[in-house]
């Protein structure tokens, strides 16, 4: 039975917050955990994706490792089979692919791409790199190399996923099935349970997602904070003048999000947390329970960070690129057959 592939890019980004932690960090490193043989799990770095718009490129090889300790830290297991991790520069086929998708996709369905426009809006014609237009090409090789069939990403993500889907299908059509076809967005939704995690709010203005690019950090935890700042943060959340704790989002919107908070940090279902705050009429044991979880959590995996292995990741990243290598190369020289490039 051929395996199943979930695979996905780990977006290089150092300020990470507990939002990300909860929202696509630790949902990640838990597929990967409980991942069985019949699954293989696929975590990259898309580093050719990252100067897609400017960067610091004097850094970048910095924090592409400290990137991955991150995700070792949260608990990423390094000594699964079925778990790869890599980057995607190691594996040519990448880059190679993305040339031949290329010349069968059009520009008119990339400039219509929302990331495109949002990103090119603010930089001159001239100036828009080729490689910000490419950005979905490249995605799409990344997920057709490996027969990807489950492709976990946020909301921002999903054009170019039925993007690859689009170009997978308009190929297949006149090549033969070359590309395994990842599934809809709907269905995908479904096998990861898409509402888990993605709901931590600032706590400053608890009507806003917790964002690294919010105003202040008054209301965002950041994965390096001390906990004396981190419990402050907590300590000062805007809550509201209702004396009572309901779980509603409309109404006591910054309560709600402290109570997501508990139930997330502490693995505890949420409809036990709202029971336990039932009664109350003060919001002072929620906010200290959720300072207390948040320590707990913060003090555990700054300790596991700073005893992170920088020589296992680099094994692993090693034997997951010879073995990557080998996977992407027969798809890459099954496409190279059928476009005629090779006999
Ligand atoms: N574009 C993705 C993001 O910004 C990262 C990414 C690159 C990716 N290639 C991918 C995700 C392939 C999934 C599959 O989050």
């Amino acid at each position: 039975m051929p395996k199943t592939v979930i695979l996905t890019g780990l977006r290089a980004n150092n300020d990470l917050h507990i939002g990300n932690y909860l929202g696509a960090l630790k949902p990640i490193v838990d597929l990967a955990k409980n991942a069985d043989e019949s699954t293989q799990i696929n975590l990259f770095v898309p580093d050719l994706h990252s100067f897609t718009t400017p960067i610091e490129h004097g850094s970048l090889s910095a924090s592409i490792t400290t990137n991955l300790k991150l995700y070792v830290a949260a608990g990423l297991p390094l000594d699964k089979p079925n778990v790869y991790i890599y980057r995607q520069s190691y594996i040519p086929a990448h880059s190679e692919l993305t040339w031949i998708l290329d010349c069968f996709a059009g520009y008119g369905e990339l400039q219509r791409m929302t990331q495109f426009k949002d990103k090119s809006a603010s930089v001159g014609n001239e100036r828009i790199s080729m490689g910000l237009l490419n950005y979905p090409v490249l995605m799409a090789a990344d997920i057709l190399l490996y027969g990807a069939n489950y492709i976990p990403v946020g909301d921002d993500q999903t054009q170019h996923l039925e993007f690859t889907r689009d170009l997978a299908e308009r190929m297949n059509k006149q090549f033969g099935d070359i590309f395994v076809v990842p599934l809809p967005v709907a269905k995908q939704h479904e096998f990861f349970n898409k509402d888990q995690g993605l709901r931590v709010k600032d706590l400053s203005d608890p009507t806003k997602k917790m964002s690294k690019s919010s105003e202040s950090s008054k209301g965002v935890i950041f994965l390096t904070d001390s906990i004396d700042e981190a419990k402050a943060k907590v300590l000062s959340a805007t809550t509201d003048s209702l004396n009572a704790i309901n779980y509603n989002k409309e109404t006591q919107p910054g309560v709600s999000n402290l109570m997501d908070l508990v139930a997330l940090l502490t693995d505890t279902p949420l409809d036990q947390v709202i029971a336990k705050y039932k009664d109350q009429t003060s919001y002072a044991s929620l906010k200290s329970d959720v300072a207390t979880a948040i320590e707990n959590f913060l003090k555990e995996f700054q300790g596991r960070l700073s005893s992170v292995d920088e020589n296992a990741i680099k094994a692993k990243l090693e034997s997951s690129e010879s073995a990557m290598n080998t996977q992407a190369n027969e798809t890459l020289i099954k496409v190279q057959k059928a476009v005629g490039l090779r006999a």
